[in-house]
Parts: C-alpha cells; structure tokens; sequence
C-alpha cells in the first residue's frame, strides 16, 4: 500500500533562494572518532548537509572527514556556529571555524544561543560568576551580535546567515531592530512532536525563515521513540519510529538533524517516506497531552525560551 521509504534528496529554498538538503547529518554530542566515522558513513550514504558547531569541538574531525570522503566542497552544505564567548567578534570566529573545518566558507553561519557571554571570564565555552550564575556580557545584546554576522556576508566567509535557540519573541525583537538589515535564513531549535512550537513555526514561516529541527528523536534515551502514535505509523508504513519522525519534520517543512553514530541508523535515517496528510496531522497532535522541552540549559538571568512558543 505504501512506497518503500526513499534517500532523502529533497531540498528547501531559502528565501534567498539558496538551497538546503532538508535531511542533514547532526554531529552534536559525537566524540572526535564517532564524529569522523559518523560524517564519513552520512556521505557514503547520500547525506549532503553536515551540521556542526565550534562548540562541539570537533570542527576539525568533520572537516577531516569531509576532506577524505573524497566528495567534492561545494557539494556538500556545511553549517557550524557562533559560540556564545565569541559574540563580540564573530569574523574572527568563524575564520577559526573555517581553519578547523579546512575549507574556505561555510553555507551557514549561525548564532548558536542568544546570549553574549563573557570571553575573558573563568571558563573559555561556559564562564560562571562566583554565584554560580553565567557569567553575562552586561554592556552586548544578540541584536549587536546579529549586526557583526550580517558583516560577514560581504566576506565570502559564509553565504547565508541565520540563529538558533531564538523564541518568536526574541525573533521579533531581532528582526524589529533597525540594524537587522538581511533576515536570518533558519532559526535552528529543538523540535519534534513532544515540542512541534507551533506558534514559533508560524512565525517563522511568515516571516520567510526555514526551521531546522534539532533533536528531532528526542535526544538520547528519547521518550518519543516508543510514542504510542509513532510506533503506530512505523508498523503502518514498515519503518523505524525515528524514520516517521524525520518524514514528520519534512512533511511540515522544516529542515531535520538527526544525529547518530551508528552507520547503520545513519543510512536508515536518510530514508522517508511520504507521510499522508492525515498522518501527519497525528503526529502534530501528539502534544495535546502536553509538552516536553528535552534540552535546556540554565541561561538565568536572560529568558531564552518562550513556553508560549
Ligand atoms: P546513536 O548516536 O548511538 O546511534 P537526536 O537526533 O534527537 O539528538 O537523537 C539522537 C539519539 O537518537 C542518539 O542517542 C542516537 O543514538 C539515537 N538514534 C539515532 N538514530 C536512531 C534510530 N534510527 N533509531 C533509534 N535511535 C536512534
């Protein structure tokens, strides 16, 4: 009755009209050799879009990966981002970025958080004050940081720019700002059927500005996997529950990161299907019985997120 799951090549346009693989290979949370094999398996698989970040320090592992898979640079869509201590010069980043990755650009730059945190504190990646709360830049907001961003645009550096973690809030206010001169491309958040931000994903959509879902299995040990309704679809459609999830996200139109550093979930995570209409409603019901925010760090005194989302 149904199509057997296919490779995902379906892309998203920006409304710059840059493409994105929908499906990209997330590396969050991957050691140095898990990261490696797991980048090299996703090209050998058909994966074109590798999501990384200076934060996850394993920039150089991707890039060394990347280089070996023998697959040609400009094939391929790199994503990596802006780390919190680093908000106040971003063009230096990113070229540290760019050095690690071994290439010459990136096809995405993003503020990975909203908040500027001090780069001379006690901790190089999550300075704290002696009460224990983050160590915050007092006198920078995002809105400067998106300003320095936009700059890198002229560079070459990178070829489109968004963020990730924004609440429809922050986004307003970022894209209400009269410095913010280009919209961001994506807003990059954590988004699955326990947390689809619905309001969020409309406004986005308005507004021109992909999702890409992050933790789209719900993380480790994810509760969504075994979820009544997914389990449900993936004996109707003869797929893993983590393939229902990924075709969801497409289905809906937001861009997809599962990660894993198994090759053989890698390869089966580059498969969808084509999820019915109705189905797809199902899984967007899934979060009448409430919520769950899977990733969420203590960002006090800033409010990060938005529970109205
Ligand atoms: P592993 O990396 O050991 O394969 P998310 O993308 O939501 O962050 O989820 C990542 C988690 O889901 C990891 O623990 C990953 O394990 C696991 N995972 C990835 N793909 C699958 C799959 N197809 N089925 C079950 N679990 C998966």
């Amino acid at each position: 009755m149904f199509t057997n799951p296919n490779r995902s090549t379906k892309t998203f346009k920006f409304y710059t009209n840059q493409e994105i693989p929908a499906v990209g290979l997330g590396t969050w949370q991957s050691t140095e050799e898990e990261a490696y094999n797991a980048v090299l398996s996703a090209l050998k698989a058909g994966y074109r879009h590798i999501d990384t970040a200076a934060a996850y320090g394993n920039e150089d592992i991707v890039g060394r990966a990347i280089k070996d898979s023998g697959i040609p640079r400009k094939d391929i869509f790199i994503t990596t981002k802006l780390w919190c201590t680093d908000h106040t010069r971003p063009k230096q980043a990113l070229q540290e970025s760019l050095k690690k990755l071994g290439t010459e650009y990136v096809d995405l730059y993003l503020m990975h958080w909203p908040v500027p945190l001090n780069p001379n504190g006690n901790d190089p990646k999550f300075p704290t004050l002696p009460n224990g709360n983050r160590d915050i830049l007092h006198d920078w907001d995002f809105i400067k940081t998106y300003a320095g961003l936009q700059e890198l645009l002229d560079t070459g550096l990178t070829k489109s720019i968004g963020v990730s973690n924004f609440s429809k809030k922050n986004l307003q206010k970022l894209l209400e700002a009269p410095s913010t001169k280009v919209k961001p491309v994506v807003n990059q958040i954590e988004a699955h059927p326990l947390l689809p931000q619905f309001n969020l994903f409309n406004f986005c959509k308005e507004n021109g500005i992909i999702i890409e879902a992050y933790s789209p299995l719900g993380s480790t040990n994810s509760p969504i996997l075994t979820n009544e309704t997914v389990v449900e679809l993936a004996k109707k459609y003869g797929v893993q529950p983590a393939t229902i999830l990924i075709s969801w996200a497409v289905w809906r139109g937001t861009v997809v990161l599962p990660k894993s550093v198994t090759p053989s979930r890698i390869e089966s995570n580059f498969e969808t299907v084509s999820l019915s209409d109705e189905d797809g409603e199902k899984l967007n019901k899934i979060s009448e019985k409430g919520t769950s925010r899977l990733i969420n760090p203590n960002w006090s005194p800033i409010e990060v997120f938005d529970e109205n989302d």
